[in-house]
C-alpha cells in the first residue's frame, strides 16, 4: 500500500532525478509577508523568485509545503476539503516549461503511483481577453494520452479563467497590480461514484458532487498584472506545480472520501471511540473535529497561540468549532485525538510529537477560557431577561438579537447557543449573520488588497527599514537580542524581538536616531549568494537557519547590516526618507513588539 510518506519520498526522488533541488518546508506563519496570515500554497514563499530574483538553489526546485487555507473553513465537512494540507510542489524558475511539466507529472501518476490511466482527466485554459487559449497544453496532453494507449477525446476539457487560471488573488480580474499569475492545467481522478443532481444537471470534471477529485495543478506562471489592468509577460516563464498530498493519497487508495484514507482514518476511529458515535451517521461533525484539531496542532507547533487577532483568532475559531462539535457528539477525552494526530504525522512531521506537551497545554488553556466564556454568556442571558422582568427559569426562547450578541461578542456559534438550552428564530439570526459577513468580507478584502501591495515601494521600504531596525536594536540592547517575528504592510511595519523589559524613552530615541542616520547616509543595498559557513563567519544575522541550505542569500545595507533574506529591498536607504517608532508593546513570553512607520 502506498502511504502518505511513500508518496512524498517517491515525488521528491522523481524530481531530484530530473535535476531539482529540494527546498525545506517554510514556516506556516510567513515571515516578512503581509499578504496572508498563513502560508497557503507552496509558491507563497517563492514569490520573489517567480518575479525574477535568483534562487540560491537554482532554477529547478521541489518540496513538500505545509499549508493552511482559512477560506476553506466553511467547506469543511465534505469529502475532500481540509484547512490544513501538505502540498507537493515543483518549480521551474525560468527553466523548463509546459512540455516537461505535463509529461513528468503524467509519468509520476501512472508509473510511480500506478494510477489507472482511464481514471485520469485533465483541464486546460480556454483563454481570457487577449491571453490565448492554451492549445499547446492540449496538444501535449493529446500526445501523452495517445502514447499511453488511451483515446484523449473524452479526457481533455477546456475551462475559462474562473477554473483554469491561478494567482494568489484568484481570477485575473481580482489580481492587484504587480501580482504574478497564469493559466493552469489540472488533473482529476475519477472515483466513478453516481452524480448528485444537487450540483447540476450533468456531471463534469469540475463538478462539486465529489465524483472527480483534483489531484494536481500545473500553473504556467508567466504574466504579471499591470496598473492598467492588462497583463505583461514576466521576464521569465515559470512553472508552479502544486498537488495535495491528501488527495493523491485518496486517489492511490481509491477512497472518494479523504477522511477514510490511511492517513486520517485512525484519527476518525479515535473520534468515534471518544464520542461513541459512528462516522457514517455524523460525518460532518467528525470531519470538522478531525480537520480543525489537525490544523490547530500544526499552528500551535508553529508558535501560534489562541487570541482575538490575526493568526491567533483563526486558531481560536478552529479550536472552538472543534470543541462545539465534540460537545455535540457528547465527546469525552479530546486529548486522545491529539495523541492519535501526533502519531499519524510522526514520520513526516515529528514536530507534533516533539511539541506534544506545548500543544496539549495550549488546547487545555483555550478550553478553560472557552468554558468561562460560555458561563459569561449564560450570565448575559440571565441579565438580559431579568432586566426585562422575565423569569429566567423556563426561558427557552431568546431573541435573535440576544443570540447574535452571544455570537459576535462572546464568540458562541449558533449550535453552541442551542446546546446551552436556548432557541431563537433561525431566519432572523441568519439575516443578521449575512449582514455581519458582508461587512467582514469587505474588511477582509481590504486587508487582502492592502496586503498584496506586497511589492509596492512602501512595503519594500518597510522591509529594508526592518533590517536597519534589527541591527540598531542589537547595537543598543545587545547582541543576544534578535528578531522573533515581523509583518510589513503598506501602512506600518511590525517587529518582534526577544527582550523582557519595556524599552525606555532614551532607548527608543537612540534606536530611531540610529536608523534615521543610516537612512540619511543613503547606503547602497545589495545581495550576494554565499556559502552558509562564510555567511556565518562574516556575522550575517541568520534567523531561520533551517530554511537555508548550502548557498544563502545575504542582503547588505552598506556595511551596517548583513542579514539572510529573500528580498526584495530598496536600492539605496535614502528613499526610505524617515523612520518613526509609533508604539511598543509586551507580547508575552519574554518578547516585545515595535510598530513603526516609514516615509
Ligand atoms: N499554486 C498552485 C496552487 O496552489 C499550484 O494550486
Amino acid at each position: 500500500m502506498i502511504i502518505a510518506k511513500k508518496i512524498i519520498e517517491k515525488y521528491i526522488a522523481f524530481f531530484e532525478k530530473r535535476g531539482h533541488k529540494q527546498i525545506p518546508n517554510a514556516p506556516l506563519v510567513p515571515e516578512n509577508d503581509p499578504t496572508t496570515l498563513f502560508t497557503n500554497s507552496g509558491m507563497q514563499p517563492l514569490v520573489p523568485y517567480l518575479l525574477g530574483e535568483k534562487h540560491p538553489q537554482g532554477k529547478k526546485l521541489v518540496n513538500v509545503q505545509n499549508c493552511f487555507r482559512a477560506q476553506d473553513i466553511d467547506e469543511i465537512g465534505d469529502n475532500r476539503h481540509t484547512t490544513f494540507f501538505r502540498m507537493l510542489g515543483n518549480w521551474s524558475l525560468g527553466g523548463y516549461f509546459k512540455k516537461e511539466q505535463l509529461s513528468w507529472f503524467f509519468e509520476f501518476l501512472i508509473k510511480e503511483l500506478n494510477l489507472p490511466l482511464e481514471k485520469l482527466y485533465v483541464s486546460v485554459f480556454q483563454g481570457y481577453n487577449d491571453i490565448y487559449k492554451d492549445t499547446e497544453s492540449e496538444n501535449i496532453w493529446q500526445e501523452l494520452f495517445i502514447n499511453a494507449g488511451i483515446n484523449p477525446k473524452n479526457h481533455i476539457f477546456f475551462y475559462g479563467a474562473s477554473k483554469n487560471w491561478w494567482s494568489r488573488a484568484g481570477a485575473p480580474e481580482n489580481m492587484p497590480a504587480g501580482e504574478p499569475g497564469g493559466p493552469d492545467s489540472e488533473v482529476f481522478f475519477d472515483f466513478e461514484t453516481p452524480h448528485n443532481p444537487k450540483f447540476g444537471k450533468t456531471c463534469h470534471i469540475n463538478c462539486d458532487c465529489g465524483r472527480y477529485l483534483e489531484i494536481g495543478n500545473s500553473v504556467f506562471m508567466q504574466y504579471q498584472k499591470q496598473e492598467s489592468g492588462s497583463f505583461k509577460e514576466l521576464p521569465q516563464k515559470n512553472v508552479d506545480f502544486g498537488g495535495g498530498l491528501e488527495r493523491l493519497l485518496a486517489a492511490c487508495e481509491n477512497k472518494q472520501d479523504v477522511f477514510q484514507t490511511s492517513l486520517f482514518y485512525p484519527i476518525i476511529k479515535t473520534i468515534e471511540t471518544q464520542t461513541a458515535k459512528e462516522y457514517e451517521k455524523s460525518p460532518k461533525e467528525i470531519r470538522v473535529i478531525a480537520d480543525h484539531l489537525i490544523a490547530s496542532c500544526f499552528m500551535i507547533s508553529n508558535g501560534v497561540t489562541p487570541s482575538n487577532t490575526e493568526q491567533g483568532y483563526i486558531l481560536r475559531r478552529l479550536l472552538r468549532r472543534a470543541f462545539d462539535n465534540f460537545d455535540l457528539l457528547d465527546g469525552k477525552n479530546i486529548y486522545t485525538i491529539i495523541e492519535t494526530i501526533a502519531q499519524q504525522y510522526k514520520e513526516t512531521d515529528p514536530v507534533l510529537e516533539n511539541k506534544y506537551e506545548k500543544i496539549r497545554y495550549a488546547i487545555t488553556e483555550e478550553e478553560q477560557v472557552y468554558r468561562k466564556t460560555l458561563q459569561r454568556a449564560k450570565a448575559y442571558i440571565v441579565k438580559q431577561y431579568s432586566q426585562q422582568g422575565d423569569e429566567l427559569i423556563g426561558v427557552k426562547v431568546i431573541s435573535a438579537e440576544a443570540a447574535f450578541v452571544l455570537y459576535s461578542t462572546h464568540g458562541l456559534s449558533p449550535s453552541q447557543i442551542k446546546s446551552l438550552g436556548f432557541t431563537f428564530n433561525d431566519q432572523e439570526f441568519a439575516k443578521k449573520m449575512e449582514e455581519h459577513q458582508a461587512l467582514s468580507r469587505s474588511g477582509a478584502a481590504q486587508k487582502f488588497a492592502g496586503g498584496l501591495a506586497d511589492h509596492s515601494e512602501k512595503t519594500i521600504m518597510g522591509h529594508t527599514a526592518t533590517h536597519l531596525l534589527h541591527q540598531a536594536i542589537r547595537d543598543i540592547l545587545g547582541n543576544h537580542v534578535h528578531q522573533t517575528g515581523s509583518n510589513i504592510t503598506t501602512k506600518r511595519l511590525r517587529f518582534d524581538f526577544n527582550y523582557d523589559k519595556k524599552l525606555s524613552d532614551t532607548e527608543i530615541q537612540k534606536i530611531e536616531q540610529t536608523v534615521n542616520q543610516k537612512i540619511k547616509l543613503d547606503l547602497p543595498v545589495h545581495f550576494e549568494m554565499i556559502p552558509l559557513e562564510q555567511a556565518k563567519k562574516i556575522g550575517a544575522i541568520g534567523l531561520f537557519d533551517e530554511k537555508y541550505q548550502d548557498q544563502v542569500k545575504v542582503y547588505f545595507v552598506g556595511n551596517y547590516s548583513k542579514e539572510f533574506c529573500g528580498g526584495p529591498h530598496v536600492k539605496h536607504t535614502g528613499v526610505i526618507k524617515n523612520f518613526t517608532i509609533i508604539k511598543q508593546e509586551n507580547i508575552g513570553h519574554g518578547q516585545r513588539r515595535i510598530y513603526a512607520v516609514v516615509g
